[in-house]
């Protein structure tokens, strides 16, 4: 029996679930502040405050399921002060170049290529048919979203958000905390932090 715990209850937890299953966990539990949801799909939602340490005991790997970055973090953090196992999930139809390194907790969705010399921190939502190029550095919490795309040579701070179908052309640098909205075209380093949107991207004053 492989068991794992996945944190949170949401559409985005369905995913991290499946991505579980074919990754060989046959015992899956979500695990929610909130007790009033007691299913998710055909697998069980724990309450994190009265059932979590039983998990934690019973030796489950972990994985945030969380999209919100500032809770996915928050979640993260809990979980690494108290030792547990958190595992990187890799779906079996994503293509990731051998040499490519990522971080405890990042999930890989179906479709998404991640190109050699990448390194991406922990945490991450690398997401459903998006790609990351050749010598990126992405780093810890960052989304790419469903169908976004990052070129060659790319870095990203942490805590970055790249929004649905936006894209990041080669050689750029983005700071950390920087969100940039859907379908976003960022063809110049942006060096503070922000909301940006549109093509160009701008930022939000
Ligand atoms: C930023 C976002 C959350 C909307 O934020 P919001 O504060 O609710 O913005 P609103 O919808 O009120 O729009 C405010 C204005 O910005 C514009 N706007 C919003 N998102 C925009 C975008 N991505 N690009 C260009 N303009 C945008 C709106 O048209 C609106 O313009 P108006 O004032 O002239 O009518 C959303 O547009 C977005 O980009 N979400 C990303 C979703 C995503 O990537 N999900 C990932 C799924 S995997």
């Amino acid at each position: 029996m492989k068991s794992i715990a996945i944190m949170g209850a949401s559409g985005h937890c369905k995913v991290v679930a499946d991505l579980a299953l074919l990754n060989g966990y046959d015992d899956i539990v979500f695990v929610d502040k909130n007790p009033e949801i007691d299913m998710l799909g055909e697998y069980p939602v724990a309450d994190e405050d009265t059932d979590l340490d039983y998990y934690i005991e019973k030796k489950y790997d972990f994985v945030v399921g969380i999209g919100e970055a500032s809770i996915r973090r928050k979640v993260q953090e809990m979980l690494e002060s108290k030792g547990v196992n958190i595992v990187t999930l890799i779906h079996p139809a994503a293509v990731v170049a051998y040499d490519v390194e990522i971080g405890a907790g990042t999930v890989v969705m179906a479709g998404a290529v991640v190109n050699p010399g990448t390194t991406i921190g922990k945490g991450c939502i690398i997401n459903t048919s998006s790609s990351v190029d050749h010598d990126n550095v992405i780093g810890d919490y960052c989304h790419i979203s469903v169908g976004a795309h990052t070129a060659g040579t790319v870095t990203m701070g942490d805590n970055c958000w790249l929004g649905i179908g936006a894209i990041v052309s080669n050689n750029i640098d983005i700071c950390s905390d920087v969100f940039m909205g859907a379908g976003t075209v960022v063809v110049k380093n942006l060096t503070v932090a922000g909301r940006y949107f549109g093509i160009p991207a701008r930022r939000l004053k």
